[in-house]
């Protein structure tokens, strides 16, 4: 088809090609970059371009208009970050939020039909564009997904998305897309009205085509809500509303303790616009959009987004050309982590091999690969015939055939160096001589592990937190021989599975372990004060870590901590030294909760509760530190550690502490990351503090010199935004 063209501004970012059949089609194309984003400046060339529209709507030369993208899978991914970080008052964030406003609702006005074709990701502002137009259809394919995730950033949708969504698909279903962040798949998008029609990948054009005729033909009716019978006794009445609203912050307390303030401003925002007329629905969108955008909250989540989105580029271009690809990989070891290694391997559609030396423990490692898929199944991330092809990708064997088609090995046995080494020693001979050989360690040595083989540059640590399939953090690991390419491909391997990967130096307990070190030890050494479990574990939750310590230790196990802490303990020294609670407990024939008997009791793997006879294990359990106290002793130790890797170039930024922390221990978002909570407690305070347990308490307290000197220079670890 020839199209005449038009491009608002003076590169390729929008343009409009009109075909013979007087369609306008809106296109989105950012040049030099994989996805579309809405800045300010983009924003102001949609209005441009619907200046011209609306020209040639009056000339007659358009009979319909259609949004979209030039990018394979994806169609706008959402604003620029970069901008909102830059916002520095409330009336700032109104006028950027009541400009994107005027500009949909200028859009939203237009005299022909307007058609938002979506085909790939669709998230935040490019939701937004496309509830202002009249119809919406999206292909059906996997990468097409349709949300709104402002809350992930502590915001809400500020370009109209409050006022129209439950307009399109009802208040319930708004609130649940906008609350939760989740963007929704085709199919589902197809169900609930979000989207008018779903078009089959393979016969997108043509789809779209159809539909337009269809359109132009008044063959597609205005879409209401689709509503179950429930739904609308509930939303067609102010009472059944109320109820809605009030369940719904009743969730949001639950879940968020009230920390995160934009879900709270999003039901006020729903609830307060509906029925409003546009003119004074809209404004009170703008209000608190304003108010959210500069609060601590967003602009810790903000930050953490931009660490987060950094960390994918954080090996240069030239380590990364020197990656390899991926097409089959092979898991050693079936246990907790290589069930559930290979699981997420297959998941991402990579042949795998999983690998044991004992029949028993493979089929439970198959049995466990196979009981998470069931779960995603359940949580409807795939469908039981994608389930059931992605199992069949996992192939369990006892011996080493056709691991010569393997690119990428992964160990996951037993922590032991001699056994490691044979095992890495086995596949050097069975693999092609460019394959990787990764180690899951969480504690040993990399460059030991590799010493002595005949490739060891090839050796690169891939540390998964347990459980795999949900902790987002992967520490990847840079022994003194490993090659870039051993490097690049794990890191990009591990970005593929959808993982947050770090590059870490090959030093005891890598980054996270290292720090947790000291925290879990000091909850240690309270219990040994007498100080109760609940009163330790509620003093961290009520800070906001997922759990508590004693609670950690329980899951870990009290072998594996122990272990790890005398490791670490060894490397450095008396201010790692493991408090001998842990020995007690094991005498006792506690090991946490893989035994059902920890500090917790559990049944059937659930946490019963406190074990109330406890008591007899500590000299008195009559200790009563504060919540204060607890959180400054466990969470300074743990700035004080991170200043010691920070100095020892585990790591290279503050800001990668952060995000590992966040994203391998769930060190609560709202406040940052670590560091960046170390520096808005002020660092001048958490030095006198450990100075002052240093002497009460003992030398594990002593400042380490990076958090000495910053704090004596009134610094910071993180850069103030
Ligand atoms: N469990 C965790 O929370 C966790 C977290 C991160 C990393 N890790 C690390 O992952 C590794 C595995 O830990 P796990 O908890 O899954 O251990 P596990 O004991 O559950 O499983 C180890 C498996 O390795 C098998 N195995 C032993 N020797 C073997 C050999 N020569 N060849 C093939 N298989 C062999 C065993 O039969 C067993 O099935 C360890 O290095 C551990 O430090 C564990």
């Amino acid at each position: 088809m020839t199209r005449e063209s038009f491009s608002a501004g003076d590169d390729q970012t929008l343009r409009l090609e009109i075909g013979p059949d007087r369609v306008g089609h809106v296109v989105f194309d950012r040049p030099d970059s994989p996805v579309n984003l809405l800045s300010a400046a983009v924003l102001h060339r949609i209005d441009a371009m619907i200046a011209e529209l609306e020209s040639r709507i009056a000339n007659g030369q358009l009979v319909a208009i259609i949004l979209e993208s030039a990018k394979p899978g994806s169609f706008i991914a959402g604003a620029d970050v970069g901008e909102i970080g830059e916002v520095r008052t409330a009336e700032q964030a109104r006028a950027a939020s009541t400009e994107g406003q005027r500009v949909f609702r200028r859009l939203e006005r237009l005299r022909v039909p307007t058609i938002s074709c979506i085909d790939g990701t669709c998230l935040g502002g490019g939701t937004e564009i496309s509830l202002h137009c009249d119809y919406r259809v999206a292909s059906d394919s996997n990468s097409t997904r349709i949300g709104l995730p402002e809350v992930r950033l502590g915001i809400i949708p500020g370009f109209g998305g409050c006022v129209k969504l439950p307009k399109i698909v009802g208040v319930q279903r708004a609130l649940d897309i906008i609350l939760s962040g989740k963007p929704v798949p085709a199919a589902r998008a197809g169900r609930i009205g979000l989207v008018d029609r779903v078009i089959p990948h393979h016969a997108w054009e043509r789809g779209i085509g159809d539909f337009v005729a269809d359109v132009l033909a008044d063959r597609v009716p205005k879409a209401e809500p689709r509503l179950s019978f429930q739904g609308k006794l509930l939303e067609r009445n102010p009472v059944g509303r109320k109820v809605l609203f009030s369940l719904a912050r009743k969730r949001v307390l639950s879940e968020t303790k009230g920390r995160y303030p934009a879900p709270l401003a999003a039901i006020d925002v729903l609830e307060q616009t509906y029925g409003l007329p546009p003119d004074e629905a809209y404004p009170i969108e703008a209000d608190a959009l304003g108010e959210l955008l500069i609060g601590d909250v967003s602009r810790a989540l903000v930050r953490v987004f931009g660490l987060s989105q950094d960390a994918k580029r954080a090996l240069p271009d030239s380590v990364m050309a020197a990656a390899h690809d991926i097409r089959r990989v092979a898991v050693i070891g079936a246990g907790v982590m290589g069930g559930a290694i290979a699981e997420l391997v297959a998941a991402n559609d990579i042949d795998t091999v999983l690998k044991d030396i004992d029949q028993g423990a493979l089929d439970a490692g198959m049995r466990h690969a196979a009981d998470l898929l069931r779960k995603a199944t359940r949580a409807r991330v795939f469908t039981e015939e994608e389930a059931g092809l992605k199992l069949a990708r996992i192939d369990g064997r006892l011996d080493y055939d056709g691991f010569e088609e393997v690119d990428l090995a992964i160990e996951a046995v037993v922590e032991r160096m001699v056994v490691k080494q044979q095992v890495l020693r086995d596949l050097e001979d069975v693999l092609d001589p460019e394959a990787v050989l990764a180690t899951n360690t969480s504690s040993l040595s990399v460059t030991t592990m590799a010493s002595g083989l005949e490739r060891p540059e090839r050796v690169v640590g891939l540390h998964f937190f347990n459980p795999v399939h949900k902790m987002p953090l992967v520490e990847v690991i840079r022994g003194e021989l490993t090659g870039d390419a051993a490097l690049a491909t794990a890191f990009r391997f591990a970005l593929g599975l959808g993982k947050t990967p770090i590059v870490v130096a090959d030093q005891p307990g890598f980054l996270v372990n290292r720090l947790l070190g000291p925290y879990l030890n000091e909850a240690g050494y309270l219990l040994d004060e007498g100080v109760p479990v609940e009163l330790i574990d509620g003093a961290l939750l009520e800070f906001g870590m997922p759990m508590g310590p004693c609670r950690l230790l329980d899951e870990i196990g009290f072998e594996v901590a122990l272990h790890a802490g005398r490791g670490m303990a060894a490397a450095f020294g008396d201010r790692m030294s493991p408090p001998d609670v842990l020995d007690r407990m094991i005498e006792d024939g506690r090991l946490g909760r893989k035994n059902g008997r920890g500090f917790y009791l559990y049944e059937n793997g659930k946490s019963t509760g406190v074990d109330p006879t406890l008591g007899s294990l500590f000299p008195s359990a009559t200790g009563d530190a504060s919540g204060d106290e607890i959180r400054s002793r466990c969470l300074w130790l743990m700035v004080n550690e991170a200043a010691w890797a920070l100095e020892e170039d585990v790591v290279d930024t503050a800001g990668q502490v952060d995000l590992a922390m966040i994203m391998g221990t769930g060190f609560p978002p709202f406040r940052g990351g670590l560091l960046r909570w170390a520096d808005s407690e002020g660092l001048r305070q958490i030095l006198d503090g450990l100075e002052r347990y240093e002497g009460t308490l003992g030398t594990r307290f002593a400042p380490a010199p990076m958090l000495r000197g910053l704090a004596e220079q009134d610094g910071t670890f993180t850069h103030p935004s």
